[in-house]
């Protein structure tokens, strides 16, 4: 449980954030994907994703969101127009806590912070996209009215893996 006292805020990602992004990055994908996504693949991404690439995301304007807790940064959410065709035109790209800070209401916060900055852009309907297998993400988003859209078999790593979309109107 957060103590009372702690202190939540999410707000624009800047360039000062990229290291501690990249860690949220490395801890919650290793933790999440450890065993379903091939290890060699996993430790290429998070290497390729540190702090540089980070930074450079940041600085080329993509919406990058932060949710820090007493003023550690401790999940991020991508987001923006839609990569699939349909009648969805906003996506969350990623969205990722930190496991030691799961489970405590702050995906929540950046979920809600995420679909305000697409409705402020006049993006209508949500899409997000998740690994079949990631049942916590499904759960989340289920919880939160998104339904199964669309499905589709990616390969990653070598493994055949199978994602969903969930949408919201
Ligand atoms: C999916 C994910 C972003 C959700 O974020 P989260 O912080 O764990 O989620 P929350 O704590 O906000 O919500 C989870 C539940 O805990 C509840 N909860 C537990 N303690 C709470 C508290 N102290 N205050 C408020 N809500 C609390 C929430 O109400 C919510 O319940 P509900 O879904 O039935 O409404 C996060 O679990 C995560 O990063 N998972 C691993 C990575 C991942 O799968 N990312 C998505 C890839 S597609």
């Amino acid at each position: 449980m957060l103590e009372s006292r702690a202190s939540i805020k999410v707000r624009n990602g800047k360039p000062g954030d990229a290291k501690a992004i990249a860690d949220v990055f490395k801890e919650s994908w290793q933790h999440a994907y450890r065993g379903i996504i091939p290890h060699s693949h996993l430790e290429h991404m998070i290497r390729r994703r540190g702090a540089d690439w980070w930074r450079s995301t940041v600085r080329a304007g993509e919406t990058v969101l932060i949710v820090e807790c007493s003023g550690e940064v401790v999940g991020y959410t991508t987001l923006g127009t839609s990569r699939t065709k349909g009648p969805y035109q906003g996506e969350i790209y990623e969205i990722y806590m930190l496991p030691s800070h799961q489970g405590l209401g702050l995906g929540e916060h950046l979920f809600e912070a995420a679909r305000a900055r697409l409705d402020s852009r006049g993006l209508n309907g949500l899409l997000i996209w998740a690994l079949s297998e990631n049942f916590t993400a499904a759960d989340f988003y289920w919880r939160r009215g998104g339904r199964p859209v669309a499905k589709t078999i990616e390969k990653i790593g070598g493994a055949r893996l199978e994602k969903v979309a969930f949408g919201w109107q």
